[in-house]
């Protein structure tokens, strides 16, 4: 059976009639006068295959989706090498605007056969239960540049094997939970400095669509919404280590450089985080720093179903992608008789949607007038009457004054409070302290901060 295909654009029309005379692979299906028709037409499910010689500059991530979504594999012709590049970011296939019928017909059979990538985020089933052992180290992804030397504990290999000798292995790591300020920004915020006082580089993403708050946690005047100028550069297909270093700050803590890509600087502004592009600025990210840290907002109770199956901008969109992108999540509850049931229902609902989540569990703001004597032994008590076969993999202590003082500075608690046992169980979480003196690495606590982009 051969391939329905539509068109638009000059030099695509002037393919019909050879596309046409090849009796072959390909049937013409429709062509179109402007993209916006091509896109209804694919859309309708007519077309499995899109030439395209004109509008290319509208091809941005999320217009490039909905054919994703639809299955509809995309060749594009133009003689412009800038275009070419930015298509190439944008994962979509070029040819020469003067190529051949035969030629082209192979390409398109090729790219069908292939198949168009999705997308959008898609929840992966299969055996695996996805629950992160809560003892073992957390997971990491190969990353393409040169290795830094020992950034990660001994055996911190992840299920995918050793990465190939000489290639370093870097990590993305979420922290999020249900709605009632747990502490996800405390968490994501120290575990950030923590892990660049180790020497890793990091990147610390305020993804939150509902409370961006990591700028103001850590004294950032910043207005830029970091986050939002680099989704507009996936968008456009220019995102590349260069420009998200531009979209992000650099904040010194403790004398240990820290990259913050901060949140949107209103929470109505949430459609500017579009799942396409925020999966590049976290590839992106995962490519350049050892550790990204993102902040992810996410209120289960709010105003959407949870779902991948929609194009439409959905506010929980980001957080489900990067629930899915995530070596690990950490799912952060406040230990209370309201955030425990709450953190459970989420944990639930999460795992629905992504069941390969890899998730850590951390109850936070752990104190003996909310729970009883011996807070712990209580915690888990209950965890295991109604909680999942997911174990709680840390507890950390409620310490208003800590984290008042932190606030107050717009500091991370190694600047503010060294010393606090908030911040040792925060850096526990990915075994920091024991990389920094396996490190020996001195850092100096007194060190002062700068800001730069
Ligand atoms: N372990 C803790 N002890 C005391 N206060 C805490 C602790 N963790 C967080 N807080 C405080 O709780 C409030 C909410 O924390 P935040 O991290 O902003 O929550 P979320 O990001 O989940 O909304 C902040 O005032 C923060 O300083
Ligand atoms: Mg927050």
């Amino acid at each position: 059976m051969s391939i329905p295909v539509a068109t638009v654009g000059r030099a695509a029309g002037d393919l019909v009639a050879g596309l046409e005379g090849l009796r072959g692979p390909i049937a013409v299906v429709r062509h179109c006068a402007e993209l916006a028709e091509l896109i209804a037409v694919c859309q309708s499910g007519l077309a499995r295959a899109a030439i395209v010689s004109t509008g290319i500059d509208e091809l941005t991530a999320s217009v490039l989706d909905r054919f994703r979504h639809q299955g509809v594999s995309l060749l594009v012709l133009s003689d412009d090498g800038a275009q070419q590049r930015r298509l190439q970011n944008l994962g979509v296939a070029t040819a020469p605007e003067r190529s051949g019928a035969v030629d082209l017909a192979a390409q398109i059979c090729r790219l069908v056969d292939a198949g168009p990538e999705l997308g959008v985020a898609t929840p992966s089933g299969g055996a695996d239960p996805g629950y992160a052992d809560a003892s073992a180290p957390l997971r990491t992804h190969a990353a393409t540049d040169p290795p830094s030397e020992g950034f990660l504990p001994q055996g911190s290999r992840g299920p995918a094997g050793p990465a190939p000798a000489g290639v370093a292995e870097h990590r993305v790591l979420a922290v999020w939970g249900p709605v009632g300020s747990p502490g996800k920004t405390t968490v994501a915020v120290n575990l950030a400095a923590e892990a660049a006082a180790t020497g890793d580089s990091v990147l610390l993403i305020d993804a939150d669509t509902y409370g961006p708050s990591v700028a103001a946690t850590l004294g950032l005047l910043d207005e830029s919404a970091g986050i939002a100028q680099a989704c507009r550069y996936a968008e456009q297909g220019v995102l590349d280590p260069a420009s998200l270093l531009k979209s992000s700050v650099e904040l010194v803590v403790g004398g240990s450089p820290l990259r913050v890509l901060t949140g949107l600087s209103r929470a109505d502004r949430w459609p500017e985080l579009r799942s396409s592009a925020l999966r590049q600025v976290l590839d992106r990210s995962r490519e350049v720093f050892q550790t990204t840290v993102i902040d992810c907002g996410f209120a289960l109770e709010a105003d959407e179903e949870l779902s991948f199956d929609t194009m439409a901008p959905r506010r929980n969109g980001s957080a489900l992608l990067v629930l899915s992108e995530a070596d690990q999540v950490i799912a952060v509850g406040a230990a209370d008789s309201i955030g425990v049931p709450r953190l459970l229902r989420a944990l639930d609902e999460v795992l629905s949607i992504v069941p390969a989540a890899c998730l850590t569990v951390v109850l936070n703001k752990v104190r003996a007038s909310a729970v009883g004597r011996r807070p712990e032994a209580a915690l888990r008590r209950a965890w295991e009457r109604f909680g999942p076969s997911l174990p709680i993999a840390h507890f950390l202590p409620w310490e208003p004054e800590s984290a008042d003082r932190a606030l107050l500075a717009g500091q991370a608690l190694r600047e503010a409070v060294a010393d606090s046992q908030l911040r040792r169980k925060i850096a526990d979480i990915i075994g920091a302290d024991a990389q920094r003196s396996r490190r020996s690495a001195v850092t100096s606590n007194t060190a002062g901060r700068t800001v730069s982009r």
